[in-house]
């Protein structure tokens, strides 16, 4: 890897193709580094592994922008309980306890470890699905016929949402991940779209309660408190979001990751045609640490004056971790560049750490290694069919994936 000798250029489109080399310059020179990004908003990037850790777990550092504001009217722009409770955007990953504290207790209650491996089965039968419908053309592009409508439909399925409406959703969905999610034109429109949508069939579902998860959501209860119609379904659309593009990355940048590493893909594949899981358990962890789906993670603001690496950080400023800088960082783990399917000592950030570390890892674990045991499977020669330098990366700030990746394989 060549790594820059001057201060790199950040957020660039040669940046979005591989943004390890200048990730490696900030550790070394410049590891909680003030930048300019491309929004024009100014903020702290965390890039060494120990720093991001303390910071991910650091109670004054708060995902409300206005937590710091004194003047009520700028705390009305997120903080009025009444006008946050009316908001699909009032999610697990932008409050703070002890309304966090108290909505993951909830939810946690509904979207048990148990409920997701009950849930193995629809997966695979899923995938299959999927992999039947490219697999006699011998070429696909697995963004778009793969890593794209597994994780909509799987999650569609596990809230609940009848199959009738799921291509509805499907929709709305890539809708929102085009246009990077950003409250304007068709994104405002699919959001009202879903938020009608999730209203609507929460109030069906509580007249007509059934084993799915929103279910499970509406009869969750902890000291006789449940969630109201607006939390559950501001509940449903951060576990539809969450759970989506994230997994279509891990399935995107995971595939891309074994197709250029041709010695670990086949030690893969072997162990997969012996039926056994420890690499595939292992490769899907290391597989997270090495291109995970998470760039960085969302925005934090400074509660109070603190201090990150020896660095002063002033109230109010707004701090983004940098998960794939600190998941590469050679002071934490052993040759950080290579991808090896078996590392042991591998405690990535790529789910988060601390109070909203990722609620929905158990389902993006099994949709991963269902996902990728399959494609090898069923599709033992897969191989790229585009030259790497012509891959597209998603331009959005937090995650990071492939528009496409074009494949070719002998048809099946
Ligand atoms: C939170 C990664 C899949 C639901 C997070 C965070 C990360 C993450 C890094 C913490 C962000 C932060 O602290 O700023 C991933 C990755 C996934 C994945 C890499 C796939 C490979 C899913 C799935 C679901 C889900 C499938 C649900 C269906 C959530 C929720 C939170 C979260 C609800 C917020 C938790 C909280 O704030 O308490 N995820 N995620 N995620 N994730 Fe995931």
């Amino acid at each position: 890897m060549n790594v820059p000798n001057t201060a790199p250029e950040l957020f660039t489109w040669e940046f979005a193709g591989d943004p390890y080399p200048a990730y490696a310059w900030l550790r070394e020179h410049s590891p909680v580094h003030w930048t300019k990004l491309p929004s024009g908003v100014e903020a702290w990037l965390v890039t060494r592994y120990d720093d991001a850790r303390q910071a991910l777990a650091d109670g004054r550092l708060s995902k409300n922008p206005d937590h710091h504001a004194e003047d009520a009217e700028a705390k009305g722009r997120t903080g009025i309980p009444g006008e946050r409770s009316a908001n699909l955007m009032t999610h697990l990953l932008n409050i703070d306890p002890p309304d966090h504290t108290r909505l993951r207790r909830l939810v946690s209650k509904a979207f048990t470890p148990r409920r997701v491996a009950e849930f193995a089965p629809r997966v695979q039968e899923l995938t299959d699905d999927l992999i039947d419908r490219f697999a006699p053309r011998g070429e696909a592009d697995l963004i778009h016929d793969f890593a794209f409508p597994l994780p909509i439909y799987a999650i569609c399925d596990l809230l609940g949402v009848p199959r009738e409406d799921q291509d509805d959703f499907r929709d709305w969905a890539g809708m929102m991940i085009r246009h990077g999610g950003g409250p304007r034109g068709g994104v405002a429109r699919s959001v009202k779209k879903i938020r009608g949508y999730l209203a609507e069939l929460i109030h069906r579902k509580r007249g007509d309660l059934g084993e799915d998860l929103i279910s499970g959501l509406i009869r969750a209860s902890d000291h006789g408190e449940h969630l109201t119609e607006n939390e559950a379904a501001a509940m449903c659309f951060v576990l539809l979001f969450a759970g989506f593009e994230t997994t279509i990355n891990l399935i995107g940048n995971g595939t891309y990751a074994l197709l250029r590493n041709p010695g670990q893909r086949h030690r893969l594949q072997e162990s997969i045609e012996r039926g056994e899981t420890a690499l595939l358990d292992t490769g899907i962890e290391e597989l997270l640490r090495y291109d995970g789906p998470v760039e960085l993670a969302t925005w934090r603001f400074a509660t109070e004056p603190l201090t990150i690496g020896g660095q002063r950080i002033a109230t109010g400023d707004p701090v983004l971790v940098v998960l794939a800088a600190a998941d590469r960082d050679p002071a934490r783990f052993a040759q950080p560049d290579a991808l090896d399917l078996s590392r042991r000592d591998n405690q990535h950030l790529g789910y988060g750490h601390g109070i909203h570390y990722c609620l929905g890892a158990p389902l993006a674990r099994l949709e991963g290694r269902t996902a990728l045991e399959t494609l090898l499977r069923r599709l033992p020669d897969l191989e790229l069919a585009a030259d790497p330098a012509d891959l597209r990366w998603r331009g959005g700030l937090i995650m990071r994936g492939l528009r496409d990746l074009p494949v070719r394989f002998t048809a099946a």
